[in-house]
């Protein structure tokens, strides 16, 4: 179950970014354009904040699995002295959660929002800071410690 799950996490990381990438640059363009918040707009105003959400389903998940998160907690002390275990047992989760509820808010707000230009501006600015968030916090191949594959396979 923990490798499927991590399996999963890797891959939903493209759908995260593709949905929340695409909602920036519809953001822009409708902000710049003063057009009116279309449904399309809306879909995915929604759908990025559901697969974040999904996403942080399976993140809980895997952290209750991961042996590498066990490890962190049982041996708290050292594990500090460890940039992969302390990534993975406390900044990853921080950051992420973080991203997660910043995409939550910048969706519920950018809903009420009275007037296009308003909604457009509030998912434009909101989701801008949540992708950098996460751009930060994923544990990309170049990173100097526990790099992971951009695609992991079964
Ligand atoms: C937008 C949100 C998130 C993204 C894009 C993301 C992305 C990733 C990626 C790319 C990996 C490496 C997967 C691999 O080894 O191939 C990973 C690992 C991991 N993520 Fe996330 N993650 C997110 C949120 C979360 C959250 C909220 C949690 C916990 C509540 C979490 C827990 C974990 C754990 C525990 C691992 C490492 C598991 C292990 O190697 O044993 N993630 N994440």
């Amino acid at each position: 179950m923990y490798s499927t799950l991590l399996v999963f996490h890797s891959l939903i990381r493209w759908l995260v970014l593709v949905f929340i990438l695409y909602s920036i640059y519809r953001a822009f363009v409708g902000l710049v354009n003063d057009r009116a918040f279309s449904k399309t707009d809306n879909a995915f105003r929604h759908w990025t904040a559901t697969v974040a959400h999904i996403q942080l389903m399976i993140g809980i998940i895997l952290y209750t699995k991961s042996p590498l998160v066990k490890y962190f907690w049982k041996e708290k002390e050292s594990s500090f002295q460890n940039l992969e275990l302390t990534f993975y047992g406390l900044i990853h989760i921080i950051l992420m959660l973080t991203a997660i509820v910043v995409v939550t808010i910048g969706s519920a707000k950018a809903k009420r929002q009275q007037t296009n230009k308003k909604k457009f501006k509030t998912m434009l600015v909101w989701f801008s800071i949540a992708l950098i968030i996460i751009f930060i916090a994923i544990p990309w191949p170049f990173l100097p410690f526990s790099g992971r594959p951009y695609f992991r396979i079964f």
